[in-house]
C-alpha cells in the first residue's frame, strides 16, 4: 500500500523510528508491531543513509514540503533545484515505502459533517481487492460479554504493564487530531497473547459454527485522545474470524466501532469494558472513524481462520 508524494506533500517521521549516527552515515531503525501467532513480531527494518540521504532526512520535520526541502538543499549546496526536486521526491517515496516517513498534508483525509473521517480512496482500492479474495462466511458480527474472570485478568495485565507500552507503527491506519499525543500505543506479550487466543478459541468456534485455527493476536492497543482508525478490511490470510475486546476505557463521549454488515449497511456498536464483538474481519468494513474524546481506550484483538483456510483456493 504505497501513496506517492507530490511537491506540496509534507513528509513527517513515522512514530517508532530511531536514528543513530555511525561514522558519517545515519542509520534509521523501525519496528513493525504486528505480532504473528508464533509469537514473533513483524519486520524490524533498518536503513543506512549516506550524506545526501541524511541531508534530506534531517529536513523531513513535518513542517517543510518537498518543494521547500529541495529549495533549501539547492541553496545549501549550490545545486540545480530541478534535479533536487526529482531526487528528494524519489528518496522520500522510498522512505515512505519503507515506513520511515508518512505524508502529512499531502494525504489529508476527507471528513464528513458528522465528524467521520473517510478512508483515503487509495486505501479503499487496496482493501476491496483483498476482500474479493475472501469467501464470505455469512456470519456478520455480534456482541457478547466476556467471562468476568478473563476480563479481570486482562485489566490486571493492562495495569501491570503500563510502563511497557510503546508507540505503534500502524501503517497509517490510526491517526490523531491531537498533535500533542501519539495516536496509539501497544504492548505485546507473546505468551500472554497466546493464552488469550487459546482461551477465546472455543467461543469463536461456537459463534462461527466451525473448527478454527489460531491465527494472530495483536496484543493490547491503547488509543489516545483524538485518535481515529480509518475504516478498513483486515488481513485476508489471518483475520477471518475475529474478536475485538474492550479491556478498559475512560471516555468523555461514546466512541463506537463502525462496522458494515454483510449487505454493506452501516452500524455503530459501542463496546464497553468487558465486552467483545465477533466479526468477519477480512470481509466487513470496520473502524473507528470518529476522533476519540477521552483519556484512553484499551483494546485487544484475536484472529482465527477456518481449518484448511487457503486463500489460493478461495474465490
Ligand atoms: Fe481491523
Amino acid at each position: 500500500m504505497q501513496i506517492d508524494s507530490n511537491n506540496t506533500s509534507v513528509p513527517s517521521r513515522s512514530s517508532g523510528v530511531r536514528q543513530f549516527e555511525v561514522g558519517e552515515d545515519l542509520v534509521l531503525t523501525s519496528d513493525s508491531m504486528a505480532e504473528r501467532v508464533d509469537g514473533t513480531t513483524g519486520d524490524r527494518r533498518a536503513m543506512t543513509l549516506n550524506f545526501s540521504g541524511s541531508a534530506i532526512w534531517r529536513l523531513c520535520d513535518g513542517q517543510r514540503s518537498l518543494e521547500e526541502i529541495a529549495e533549501q538543499l539547492a541553496g545549501e549546496f549550490s545545486a540545480d533545484k530541478s534535479v533536487l526536486d526529482d531526487q528528494v521526491k524519489s528518496f522520500v517515496d522510498r522512505l515512505i515505502a519503507e515506513g520511515f516517513l508518512t505524508l502529512k498534508d499531502g494525504l489529508l483525509p476527507d471528513r464528513l459533517a458528522s465528524g467521520m473521517y473517510l478512508t483515503p480512496p487509495e486505501y479503499l482500492n487496496f482493501f476491496e481487492n483483498n476482500r474479493k479474495r475472501v469467501r464470505p462466511l455469512g456470519l456478520g458480527f455480534s456482541k457478547v460479554r466476556l467471562d468476568p474472570e478473563l476480563h479481570e485478568r486482562l485489566r490486571n495485565h493492562l495495569a501491570a504493564n503500563v510502563h511497557n507500552f510503546r508507540s505503534e507503527d500502524t501503517e497509517r491506519l490510526v491517526r490523531t487530531e491531537d498533535s500533542r499525543v501519539i495516536p496509539s500505543v501497544v504492548y505485546l506479550d507473546a505468551a500472554f497473547n497466546r493464552q488469550v487466543l487459546t482461551e477465546l478459541q472455543p467461543a469463536h468456534e461456537e459463534w462461527s459454527g466451525m473448527p478454527l485455527n489460531q491465527a494472530a493476536c495483536f496484543g493490547v492497543r491503547v488509543y489516545q485522545n483524538g485518535s481515529y482508525l480509518f475504516n478498513h478490511i483486515d488481513h485476508s490470510r489471518t483475520h477471518v474470524v475475529s474478536g475485538t475486546i474492550c479491556i478498559d476505557s475512560k471516555l468523555r463521549r461514546p466512541w463506537p466501532l463502525y462496522i458494515e454488515d454483510q449487505d454493506g449497511n452501516p452500524h455503530e456498536v459501542s463496546i464497553e469494558p468487558g465486552e467483545m464483538v465477533f466479526f468477519e474481519g477480512a470481509r466487513l468494513m470496520h473502524g473507528r472513524p470518529y476522533p476519540m474524546d477521552g483519556d484512553y481506550y484499551a483494546s485487544m484483538f484475536v484472529h482465527y481462520t477456518p481449518i484448511g483456510w487457503d486463500l489460493d483456493d478461495e474465490a
